[in-house]
């Protein structure tokens, strides 16, 4: 063989195989070129083996040239590599950026706690109806949490209500201070700052020093209700307290009242809906009585009127009190309270 000609077979190699390698735009591809030239049987390869059957003049030249070929192609093949690489990251940055078509990715969604909920399903049944929305202190005093209320210190009712005290002592060395236990002390807050008329509701977070249950937590929601003015009666209690179950279970709810005793009303009364559930009939949810108890009300008591300084010879007032938590059992379905604040993201996925 002439050196001439294999030279030229080498150049012609060269070219061509540069050629091809500007036309390719993936990293597979590029691994065909790499075979085809540089593999165990690629073109070059199969020159630079004949090398050894040439004349030891032609042998150095030709070899020389070979090896040079072989260094270009290779590093030419690592350029467009790299290039490539940043043509298909370029490639997939421009799609990204053009393609307004693509469904947005969702984002994750949050929601409002099941007691939020229905705490303020509560308070739009009732701002419907004229009532303000007030809020109070979580820790009260003695005071208001019970003596304003007819509630006197060593009373047996107070035992109605455990209570979690604050290390905090009156000048008699007597615990004064309190997480309030229920939202009734803010009935005597309002009535001893304001003149009737009154009609507002408090929603708020209250405390018991209490063993925990299905039917009971240490820490809850209550919302509280009072109206006061001339010539209020128990029938405005009924009708307020009926128009609230409708909007809240139903538009075909009854409802029954009971008396109940709560030391700050007189007459106290206890109020149920019927069942929704079986319609009265008797089932589990209403453990076979055919009414769901859902709160405590009455007439405000003279006591509580006077202490404020309010003459019960004129105005009269009703309050009521209930667990939004309770209210959101009934009406969902929960069979244990202390689902509300366990943080289980599978309950409060459900609302
Ligand atoms: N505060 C009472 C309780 O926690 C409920 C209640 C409020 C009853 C207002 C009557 C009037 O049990």
């Amino acid at each position: 063989m002439e050196s001439g000609t294999v030279l030229e077979t080498l150049r012609s190699l060269e070219e061509e195989a540069l050629r091809e390698l500007g036309t390719l735009e993936d990293i597979d591809s590029l691994e065909t070129w790499r075979v085809a030239y540089l593999g165990r049987r690629g073109k070059l390869t199969t020159i630079l083996r004949s090398v050894g059957s040439l004349s030891p003049d032609l042998r150095r030249s030709v070899g020389a040239a070979g090896n040079q070929v072989k260094t270009l192609l290779e590093e030419e093949q690592a350029r467009r590599s790299d290039e490539i690489e940043e043509l298909e990251v370029r490639r997939r940055s421009s799609l990204r950026a053009i393609d307004v078509t693509l469904p947005g990715r969702p984002l994750p969604q949050g929601r409002l706690h099941p007691t939020t909920q229905i705490l303020r399903e509560i308070c739009s049944s009732f701002t419907a109806m004229g009532f303000q929305i007030v809020e109070g202190p979580e820790v009260e005093w003695d005071k208001y949490n019970f003596e304003m209320l007819n509630i006197p210190r060593d009373h047996p009712a107070r035992d109605m209500w455990n209570s979690l005290w604050i290390d905090q002592q009156d000048a008699d060395g007597r615990l004064s201070m309190l997480m309030r236990t229920h939202t009734s002390p803010m009935q005597a807050r309002i009535m001893e700052q304001t003149k009737p008329p009154i009609r507002l509701i408090v929603p708020g977070k209250c405390y018991r020093y209490e063993a925990t249950d299905a039917t009971h937590e240490w820490h809850f929601y209550q919302v509280e209700g009072l109206a006061v003015d001339e010539g209020i009666t128990l029938a405005n209690l009924k009708g307020t307290l009926y128009e609230f179950a409708r909007r809240i279970f139903g538009p075909d709810r009854k409802v029954r009242f009971r008396c109940d005793y709560f030391p700050f009303v007189e007459p106290g009364v206890d109020m149920s809906v019927d069942c929704f559930a079986c319609r009265g009939e008797g089932c589990r949810l209403c453990a076979d009585t055919g009414w769901l108890e859902i709160m405590g009300a009455g007439m405000v008591h003279p006591k509580v009127l006077a202490g404020v300084g309010y003459d019960p010879e004129v105005y009269t007032g009703f309050a009521f009190g209930m667990g939004p938590e309770r209210i959101a059992m009934l009406k969902y379905g929960i069979d244990d309270i202390r689902l509300f604040y366990g943080n289980d993201l599978r309950f409060l996925r459900q609302f």
